[in-house]
């Protein structure tokens, strides 16, 4: 299957030129394929879902910024955006949670503190020598802790909300 794009094969010109592109060519095309805002991520919590699409939209501006590779200030900025976009988020539902008495709310939060560590240290090594690499790999690292915190912790507090929010 040819997956280089004309701009990959003007690049290469068949002789290996620019290797990094095509590299990140292929993970672009492997993410998309896996990371589109379906139904099933849907919790159907006005607040949260519209959060989530959020955090997906900015994780997808991160990912074509490092595909068209953008220059590092760019990136830099779009992922100390994304960084506080989720810290906000955390946040929030941390609030939601202690409102309805959740009963796995330490776990959850736990959860969350292990992202928010996660964050800090990527931040870090960002800081410390930003490349097109490394926006990747936090790229990366973000599709998949929220593709698996979403379907597993969230969901799990979805009827605990609902019920809550029917005695509103
Ligand atoms: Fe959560
Ligand atoms: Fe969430």
């Amino acid at each position: 299957m040819d997956i280089l794009s004309k701009e990959d094969k003007r690049n290469t010109g068949g002789k290996g030129k620019h290797k990094s592109s095509f590299i990140l060519t292929i993970i672009r095309t492997d993410c998309m394929k896996k990371w589109e805002w379906s139904a099933r991520l849907e919790t159907g919590i006005k607040e949260i879902d519209e959060q989530h699409k959020g955090l997906f939209e900015q994780i997808d501006r991160l990912d074509l910024a490092i595909y068209r590779g953008s220059a590092i200030g760019e990136l830099k900025n779009l992922i100390e955006y994304l960084n506080s976009y989720i810290v906000e988020h955390l946040e929030i539902e941390e609030k939601l949670l202690r409102d309805c008495s959740y009963p796995d709310y330490e776990r959850h939060f736990n959860e969350h503190e292990e992202f928010r560590s996660l964050c800090a240290e990527l931040m870090l090594r960002f800081k410390k020598g930003a490349d097109n690499y490394l926006a990747l790999d936090v790229d990366k690292q973000m599709r998949k802790w929220w593709e698996n915190h979403i379907m597993k912790m969230d969901m799990a507090y979805v009827p605990y909300i609902k019920k809550e929010a029917d005695f509103l």
